[in-house]
């Protein structure tokens, strides 16, 4: 069956670059074949996919040359973090629409073939938009680990050059590297990326930049799944976002939300507080998932560390104290602002513990986190 299937997928894939040759498309072409030679390495056919490569490399293509090796050496590596993926999408409490559509992908991608046999490619450009600790990454590894590929982070560190044209060596070098196989490619904060073509020093070159690299992500082909991931999706130009094929935002969880997430964390532990999620959902207030997460780590540590003099229930009151007088400096300049506006405000606030002095979380839901 699995043998069927497979010599069908490359039947189809064979079909499509005699397809594609036949009618000069260039660029059907050369993501046909790569997804051939993605294929052959799969298999671990090396010596098969190297000849493909080679083979690949005659056929012109406008503009760049890609194929051509960068300068110096394939060192497109360097500015890629690889990490094997151990998130898994079903673990993630996310958004109906963000779910579907992350199954969604999942399937255009195991199903690759059928779609292909009908001219069409999976999908494979998303953007990701939302707060930071809302699940942005962890989605992204989730793809990754439900396709079994490796996630490729992009170190921006190691991408920008002392030179712009440094710079464009070695994104052409990362461009290089990560068509050499499936993987999923993320861009972290790509808003520092899109930002950059509104920035008046050098506009040209660093536009140049800008587009050169927007248009190679144009050009993965689709069994490169590229996920970029920003907290401002407000800040990116349309010109940008309108390149990816699908756009999920990660929202901040409402208390329903961080209930349920609570309810999850603590069913694993040996003993439950006898507070309900939903009571410290309340007391946290507007919180993120890795600000929930935490919380239930530190909540665990206290439990862990007290050697059976702490219960868990002493654990979760000194957390839930500590909790409601952090520092959090994002919120305490919109507390400040609050009180200049209106004074009164605070004691209308949400269930919120009376001792808090500095409280990082009594605010308004829309407050950035
Ligand atoms: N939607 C979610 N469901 C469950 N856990 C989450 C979710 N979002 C974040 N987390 C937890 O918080 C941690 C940090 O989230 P992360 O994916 O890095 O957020 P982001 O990339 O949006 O800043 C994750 O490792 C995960 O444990
Ligand atoms: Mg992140």
């Amino acid at each position: 069956m699995y043998y069927d299937d497979s010599v069908m997928a490359k039947a189809d894939l064979l079909v499509s670059i005699v397809r594609a040759g036949a009618s000069g498309d260039r660029a059907k072409l050369r993501s046909t074949v790569e997804a051939l030679v993605a294929d052959e390495r799969a298999r671990s056919h090396h010596g098969v996919a190297e000849r493909l490569e080679r083979a690949l490399q005659s056929v012109a293509v406008t503009p760049p040359p890609l194929t051509t090796p960068p300068p110096g050496g394939g060192g497109g590596r360097d500015a890629i973090l690889e990490v094997t993926p151990q998130q898994r999408l079903e673990e993630l409490i996310l958004p109906l629409p963000v779910r579907r559509s992350g199954e969604q992908l999942v399937e255009e991608h195991v199903r690759a073939d059928v779609l292909r046999a009908h001219g069409m490619e999976p999908r494979h450009r998303v953007l990701l938009s939302g707060p930071p600790g809302n699940g942005k990454t962890s989605f992204a590894e989730g793809i990754a680990e439900a396709l079994a590929l490796p996630l490729f982070m992009v170190r921006y560190d190691s991408l920008v050059g002392s030179n712009l044209g440094e710079t464009n060596t070695r994104l052409r070098a990362l461009c290089e590297y990560v068509r050499t196989r499936p993987n999923v490619l993320f861009f972290d904060e790509f808003d520092a990326v899109g930002k950059e073509r509104g920035d008046t020093h050098e506009t040209g070159e660093i536009k140049r930049v800008v587009s050169f690299l927007l248009m190679q992500l144009d050009q993965m082909p689709s069994y490169v799944v590229v996920i970029a991931a920003t907290n401002h999706a407000e800040l990116l130009d349309r010109a940008v976002w309108r390149r990816f094929q699908m756009r999920l935002g990660f929202p901040s969880p409402d208390r329903q939300m961080i209930t349920a997430y609570l309810e999850r964390t603590m069913d694993r532990w040996p003993e439950r507080p006898s507070a309900t999620p939903a009571d410290i959902a309340d007391k946290l207030g507007p919180v993120s998932y890795a600000e929930a997460l935490d919380f239930c780590q530190n909540v665990r540590r206290r439990e862990i560390l007290g050697l059976g003099e702490t219960g868990i229930d002493a654990a979760l009151e000194i957390e839930l104290d500590l909790w409601s007088s952090r520092v959090n400096p994002g919120q305490q300049d919109a507390e400040r602002s609050r009180k200049a506006v209106a004074p009164s405000r605070r004691r209308t606030q949400r269930r919120a513990p009376s001792r808090a002095t500095v409280s990082g979380n009594e605010g308004d839901p829309a407050l950035p986190l």
